[in-house]
């Protein structure tokens, strides 16, 4: 097949990419020639855990924001890959939510399995992509690290997949130049056990205030404070937490709220939020969005409108991940070979138009769920990704929602059915707030972490 595609990133979104176009070559059809460029050592992306922040060895910014310790925040039967269950990696059940190291693996053993990483290029960060209309073609400029040598080469079609939660959003309140303590992004955050005994302040009212908050918890934080902008998370917290309004400035370790109220405060944790951040798009290829969940500018959330050849994945607020994913990329490999036409722009606008009106409409996070099952059963109705039961994988994720409002620190206990196999999850050996060990090991082993049992009975 005489035409060439690049995908900027292997992180999930990357080699669901790859591996739609495996899937394809196996079933007998003749694929494009596929060059993947990822930065890192490995693939994996977000998954892969690195001490570093700030610059990487070659001086490109730290991808990771995942930390030590970190579990999933969603069941896993939400995530799974149709083609590939948990049962089939792991060879039996394993619990609902399992620590990224678990998580990691299942990524890398579909993979593994499909042979998508001889396509791979590692250590190659994409530093410019450019688009000649006389072509046709896009010219991506990338920098071997290792060699730290640049090279330029031309493709038909280019997927970005590098992932939106790498470059923090980190405003600036009055009196931080001065705080005493430490004040760090969530992109930096990587170990609990550096605020155990202090009293931390967690700018933010999502999953990376609610998850970093709890994890601080666990591993020994005095108190924690969530200052929220537009609303409080409104989990019934233990007494050692506490929500209150944004932060207006902090004077010396005293933090000021908006309601009047004052705290003294050790370290500051800006749980603010990543931008969409795409260094190597020209203005005219770039997409500038929020986190949400129909970004504007992109047909089913996927095809740049201005120029359908440029392909996002994974651009979205997710609900849905590593299935989603899948969802965009089957349908983007259809595209590609010509399964699915493109209508034209104006078309391809109206639909998007819908979508937005839609997605204005959405209020809660049930209607988000929903919403985000609706997008997913769209894509997936004119592709041959394997039947998997959306609406089914929906009602787990609102069955999770009631669980975290029930229980905050508790809901990582529970256990809910693989759409997939009909299997339900075995409990864990040690309840989540008991298991400090976040290792493959542990979590697969049978034994409970008796050690820490006894450690929590003393605190
Ligand atoms: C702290 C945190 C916790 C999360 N926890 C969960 C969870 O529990 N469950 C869940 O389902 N999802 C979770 N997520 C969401 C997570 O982002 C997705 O699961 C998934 O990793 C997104 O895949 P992706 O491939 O789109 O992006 P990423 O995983 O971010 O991968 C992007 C890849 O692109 C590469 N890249 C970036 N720029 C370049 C460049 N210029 N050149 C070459 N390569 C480049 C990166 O190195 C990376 O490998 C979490 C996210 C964060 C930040
Ligand atoms: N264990 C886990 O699995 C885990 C842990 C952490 C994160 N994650 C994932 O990471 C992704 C990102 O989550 P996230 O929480 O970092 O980002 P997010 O969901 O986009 O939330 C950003 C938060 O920052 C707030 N914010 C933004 N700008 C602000 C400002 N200027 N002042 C005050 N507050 C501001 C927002 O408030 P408003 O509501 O006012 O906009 C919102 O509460 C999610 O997909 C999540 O699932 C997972």
């Amino acid at each position: 097949m005489s035409f060439r595609i690049a995908i900027l990133g292997a992180g999930p979104s990357g080699l669901a990419q790859l591996r739609a176009f495996e899937a394809a070559r196996l079933a007998g059809t003749e694929i494009p020639e596929i060059v993947c460029y990822e930065k890192q050592s490995d693939l994996g992306g977000m998954w892969n855990y690195t001490w570093r922040t700030g610059l990487d060895a070659y001086g490109e910014p730290v991808h990771g924001s995942m930390y030590r310790y970190l579990w999933s925040n969603g069941p896993k039967e939400c995530l799974e890959f149709a083609d590939y269950s948990f049962e089939e990696h792991f060879g039996r059940p394993i619990p609902s939510y399992p620590p990224r190291a678990v998580l990691r693996d299942y990524i890398m053993g579909r993979v593994e399995k499909s042979g998508a990483r001889q396509y791979i290029r590692f250590n190659t960060a994409v530093h410019w992509v450019d688009y000649a209309e006389e072509t046709g073609k896009f010219a991506v400029t990338v920098r071997d690290l290792k060699q730290d040598e640049l090279c330029t080469e031309e493709f038909d079609y280019v997927v970005v997949a590098t992932g939106h939660f790498s470059t923090p959003n980190a405003p600036y309140f009055e009196g931080l130049n001065q705080f005493p303590g430490r004040v760090m992004h969530a992109h930096d955050f990587r170990d609990a056990c550096e605020f155990a005994g202090k009293d931390l302040l967690l700018i933010g009212s999502s999953y990376s205030a609610e998850d970093i908050g709890t994890q601080c918890h666990k591993y020994g934080a005095e108190s924690v404070t969530f200052s929220y902008r537009s609303q409080a998370m409104g989990f019934d917290w233990p007494d050692s937490f506490t929500e209150k309004p944004l932060l207006i400035k902090v004077v010396g370790k005293t933090a000021y709220f908006k309601d009047g109220s004052s705290q003294e405060v050790d370290a500051i944790i800006l749980c603010t939020g990543y931008q969409h951040h795409f260094p190597f798009l020209p203005d005219e290829l770039t997409l500038n969005t929020h986190n949400r969940l129909y970004p504007e500018g992109l047909y089913k959330g996927i095809f740049l409108e201005k120029n359908p050849k440029l392909v996002f994945l994974g651009m979205q607020d997710q609900y849905y991940t590593f299935n989603m994913f899948d969802a965009q990329a089957w349908y983007a490999r259809d595209v590609m070979l010509d399964r699915i036409i493109l209508p034209d722009e104006t078309a391809m606008a109206a639909d998007s138009t819908d979508w937005i009106s839609r997605e204005q409409k959405v209020d809660n996070p049930f209607q988000a769920i929903d919403f985000q099952a609706a997008y997913i059963r769209d894509l997936l109705q004119p592709t041959d990704y394997p039947a998997f039961d959306v609406e089914g994988v929906a009602e787990i994720f609102k069955q999770w929602e009631h669980d975290k409002e029930a229980d905050i620190l508790g809901y990582r206990n529970k256990s809910y059915r693989s759409t997939l196999t009909g299997t339900l999850a075995p409990v864990h050996h040690t309840p989540w707030m008991q298991a400090m060990d976040d290792s493959l090991e542990t979590f697969l082993s049978e034994e409970p972490e008796v050690e820490n049992l006894a450690l929590d009975a003393v605190r």
